[in-house]
């Protein structure tokens, strides 16, 4: 019975009819001889649409905030979200009304749809909106994820942004709250949230087409080296062509990540959430990951390049001549603090001495120290010159890149010495800008589990708007929940105490004075 009678054509003729048919509200018109049903909650707030306005030619305005609505259709003219409208008919007088759901794959396409645009205007209202309803209609609201990244992955002009790795994070714990909804929804609207926010605006930048040679490894190698963008897309394109699948390309993709020490780790980070977010989504998200993930690597930054990072190459050339012991019975001692020389030479002494997961744990505990012992004063001050534009980011970094660097390594070991030497460029890097004064025991963890659970409901209300800040707190916060499962203990407390005192300390988001005056310290050079 999916025709309910709705009310007598009399009535309607007097006024909009509202029809409760529980859960449901379905608000009912009359006009120029024809009957029109749509759902009663204004689909912005929910506010009464029987309530608003109707025009000569079939538009209802909601009274609340001017939304407009095309009653024949549901269409959303000014607003947002379409309302969904019934067939009605009418028989003996009274209207009837057909309340059976559309088929589902119509309701599917229809929300995607909805999604979409939601997605292109970066309306996080909607964004959830759209999502709720996947689930209420019974479809799988991971859906929304994987529609955002096809929608953004053309649309990342230099490939592989933050909002990936971030997916990859928010589908992780979205995976630990399975039978809380409102947590999931909170996951999956802040990945494409995020993913809306990295290609807004952005003009479509297609992939190079499947080309002529064959993905082969050091030819992908050595044309990542060279920068050859089209190249590399090509020769991807065309691995993908050849039914070649992501544990194909990772060790390939792994090395050229650590092939410099690529744009401070990103590099690192991004193979190895690209390669979580395949394992979750499935193979059908492999180009939209893979080949944005190919273009990143050919226009990320070689700091190794930079003067500060000169004994970068030389170190590694010394740790590849080394064999790495596999374990021994005790560690050396945490490298902390540790400027970038004696960071190097700390890596050079104890290399053949130590296993790597020893070295490892050393290097993770000091990068832990230096995030519990960051200087808050260059985050918030504004006379600083541009090398001192540090904030509590480049302090997360080092952590993050570690637990990306420590998954790959577990199966491909061949790149451990890379990993442990950028371990090292960070430590150098953050020596300058570490606070000695702070009081470790200020900040400490007594109760391990209370602490991550109140760390998840800071990630789900985190308050910012802008996703580059968030991001930062949920890949360090899971970062170091993963690697506290695998650390020695004085290295676990170092990274809880860090994080600890990391999510408690406010975050400048904007530097409105220090840029504007770092802006007229570079140009008035010149005049
Ligand atoms: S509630 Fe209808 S327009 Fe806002």
């Amino acid at each position: 019975m999916t025709w309910i009678k709705a009310v007598s054509l009399d009535e309607l003729q007097r006024r909009p009819v509202v029809i409760k048919h529980p859960p449901k509200q379905i608000a009912v018109f009359s006009l120029h001889g024809s009957v029109y049903a749509i759902d009663n909650r204004c689909p912005h707030e929910g506010y009464p649409l029987a309530a608003g306005q109707l025009s000569n030619d079939c538009v209802l305005t909601c009274n609340w905030h001017n939304w407009k609505f095309r009653l024949d259709t549901g269409e959303c003219l000014i607003g947002g979200d379409n309302v969904r409208n019934y067939p009605t008919k009418v028989e003996n007088g009274h209207a009837w009304i057909n309340v059976a759901d559309p088929p589902a794959e119509e309701s599917r396409r229809r929300i995607l749809d909805g999604l979409k645009s939601a997605f292109d205007d970066r309306d996080f209202g909607r964004i959830c909106r759209e999502i709720a309803r996947l689930h209420y209609y019974g479809l799988d609201p991971v859906e929304s994820v994987t529609t955002a990244l096809v929608r953004a992955h053309d649309r990342l002009e230099f490939g592989t942004t933050h909002a990936i790795a971030a997916a990859a994070d928010w589908l992780h714990l979205a995976g630990s709250y399975k039978e809380d909804f409102e947590t999931r929804l909170i996951c999956f609207s802040e990945a494409v949230d995020h993913l809306a926010d990295d290609s807004l605006r952005q003009p479509e930048y297609p992939y190079a087409e499947p080309g002529a040679q064959r993905f082969e490894r050091d030819a992908f190698l050595a044309a990542v080296e060279e920068e050859a963008t089209d190249r590399v897309e090509a020769m991807v394109s065309r691995a993908l062509a050849d039914g070649l699948h992501w544990p194909d390309l990772e060790e390939a993709f792994t090395a050229a990540a650590f092939a410099h020490y690529n744009d401070f780790g990103h590099s690192v980070i991004y193979v190895a959430k690209t390669g979580e977010l395949i394992h979750t989504l499935g193979e059908g998200v492999e180009r939209v990951l893979v080949l944005p993930l190919a273009r990143n690597l050919c226009y990320t930054t070689r700091e190794d390049l930079l003067p500060e990072f000169k004994d970068y190459v030389p170190t590694l050339a010394a740790l590849q001549q080394a064999k790495g012991l596999p374990h021994s019975s005790a560690g050396p001692d945490v490298p902390f603090p540790a400027g970038i020389v004696k960071a190097f030479e700390w890596l050079r002494a104890n290399f053949g001495e130590y296993g790597v997961e020893q070295l490892y744990d050393r290097l993770l505990e000091a990068l832990a120290l230096n995030l519990l012992h960051y200087d808050v004063s260059y985050g918030a001050r504004s006379d600083g010159p541009v090398s001192q534009n540090i904030s509590w980011l480049d302090f997360t970094h080092g952590l993050t890149m570690a637990n990306a660097a420590r998954k790959l390594c577990a199966r491909h070991p061949q790149f451990w010495k890379p990993a442990l030497a950028q371990m090292a460029c960070f430590l150098g890097r953050n020596f300058d800008f570490i606070d000695r004064a702070v009081d470790p025991n200020e900040w400490a963890i007594a109760d391990t589990d209370g602490f991550f659970r109140d760390v998840h409901q800071k990630l789900f209300d985190h308050g910012l708007r802008d996703p580059i800040f968030s991001v930062h707190l949920l890949k360090t916060s899971l970062a170091v929940q993963e690697e506290s499962e695998h650390a020695s203990a004085s290295c676990r407390k170092a990274l809880l105490t860090g994080l600890n005192r990391f999510l408690k300390s406010p975050l400048k988001t904007k530097h409105v004075r220090r840029t504007a005056r770092q802006a007229i310290n570079l140009v008035s050079r010149d005049f």
